[in-house]
């Protein structure tokens, strides 16, 4: 099919994502939703003060941790963004699988300081990756696209005319005990902000939590790791007053953080969005899905102009490393929302630029890429404006 039929087949479902957004000024970053009710904008509040609360040993940190608060990772160009660190997640290939070291595979940069519970890379390690932050911007939207909006992209992939199918990543949430859709992390790793924050309170952290009352550490036993760290688990105890504990806030906060606002594009930018569907970007890179039924009135049945499937591909960009639902070789389409807010593109930030980033597009999105390279110099001008937008 050429460019400019698929360009008309598609015009008539297309949605203006902009537009959606427009009917009130947008939030500035870092700020709630739009129209929340004066409890939610307090439990907003409540959540990031907790979010940029550096804790110590007596709060439970470590033994091993990446960093003492969320918004050490999340703060870039404002709260709920990133940040320059990475994490390092290491493990063994054995006959064509993927073994993690006991106290899985993070690899936490710092300990408490006796060191003894410092974990290194394995020395029969054959996989090492690097993994950036992820922006936390609009998180409560994509939280509350329905698992069945999600599922439903999977099982249309048989329409694709470039035969791309991506898989969903049904993972168990631990907020819920429930196997639920997998959406949050590089992987998919995780279904809800609850059961994210419990993750990142420990893994990140080394804060054991509800959802996560275990301490771990890559290679450390158990009975080491008890004698690094004295305080009882879990070591999120619920607020006296409020009641709430740390993961409760930090969902909150989360979850009630307003989407990237979109730039104003112009007549270039409006090509080049038809062209980033005329050769296939946008299925994997889905332009909008829609949230489900919400008591949270800004949460309620709204659009969610993410440019993400939320489902794991093979693209040839893969970690090596099995993590939740996804394969070493899987990867879960990131949303491209906030894409002009990110200096360090794909999972380990080795593409400095959209271009590098489109260029390592292999697997799945190899023809997709083909005709990227195929775009006259004046589309290809046209698709960046309209990816600068975002
Ligand atoms: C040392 C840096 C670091 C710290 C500290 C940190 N994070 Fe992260 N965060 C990351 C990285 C790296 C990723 C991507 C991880 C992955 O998917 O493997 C991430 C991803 C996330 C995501 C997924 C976002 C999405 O849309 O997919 C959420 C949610 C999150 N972090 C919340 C938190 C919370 C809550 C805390 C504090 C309890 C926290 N993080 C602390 C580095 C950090
Ligand atoms: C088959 C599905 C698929 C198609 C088609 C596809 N992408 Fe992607 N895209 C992905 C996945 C998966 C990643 C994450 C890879 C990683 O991090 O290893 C990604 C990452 C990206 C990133 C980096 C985002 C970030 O935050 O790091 C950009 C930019 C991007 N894609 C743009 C495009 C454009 C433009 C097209 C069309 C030319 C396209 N993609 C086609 C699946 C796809």
């Amino acid at each position: 099919m050429t460019i400019q039929k698929r360009i008309l087949q598609t015009a008539g479902v297309l949605i203006c994502a902009a537009a959606a957004f427009s009917q009130r000024p947008a939030p500035s970053l870092g700020s709630p939703l739009p129209g929340l009710s004066t409890e939610d904008v307090a439990l907003f509040e409540a959540g990031k003060a907790d979010f940029l609360d550096v804790e110590g040993p007596a709060d439970g940190l470590g033994p091993a941790f990446n960093g003492r608060s969320c918004a050490e990772c999340h703060s870039v160009p404002a709260i709920g963004g990133i940040g320059n660190q990475s994490v390092t997640r290491a493990g063994r290939t054995v006959q064509g699988r993927f073994v993690e070291p006991d106290g899985g595979s993070l690899i936490h940069k710092f300990s408490l300081p006796d060191h003894k519970c410092q974990p290194l890379v394995p020395a029969n390690a054959t996989v090492v990756a690097t993994r950036i932050p992820l922006a936390i911007f609009g998180d409560g939207l994509i939280e509350a696209i329905p698992d069945a909006t999600i599922q439903a992209q999977a099982d249309n992939a048989g329409r694709n005319p470039d035969g791309i199918r991506g898989r969903v990543a049904l993972v168990r949430d631990p907020a819920s005990g429930l196997q639920r859709v997998g959406r949050f992390g590089w992987k998919a790793q995780q279904a809800t902000l609850l059961g994210f924050a419990g993750d990142a309170y420990l893994f990140e952290m080394g804060i054991t939590n509800d959802l996560f009352p275990n301490e771990a550490a890559s290679g450390i036993p158990a009975n080491v790791l008890a004698a690094c760290d004295s305080v009882a688990d879990p070591e999120d105890k619920p607020d006296s007053v409020t009641g709430r504990r740390g993961i409760d806030n930090f969902a909150n906060f989360m979850r009630l953080l307003a989407p990237p606002a979109r730039l104003p594009g112009n007549d270039a930018a409006a090509r080049g969005e038809d062209l980033f569907q005329a050769i296939g970007c946008a299925a994997c890179h889905r332009p909008v899905m829609q949230t489900g039924p919400s008591a949270t009135p800004a949460l309620d049945r709204r659009p969610v102009a993410l440019y993400s499937d939320l489902l794991l591909h093979d693209i040839g960009t893969g970690d090596g490393i099995a993590q939740g639902a996804a394969g070493p070789n899987e990867m879960r389409t990131p949303p491209l929302w906030g894409l002009r807010l990110r200096k360090q593109l794909l999972h380990d930030g080795s593409a400095l630029n959209v271009e590098q980033a489109i260029a390592q597009h292999g697997g799945a999105a190899g023809r997709v890429r083909e005709r990227f390279r195929g775009l006259s110099p004046r589309d290809h001008q046209s698709l960046l404006e309209f990816l600068g937008t975002l």
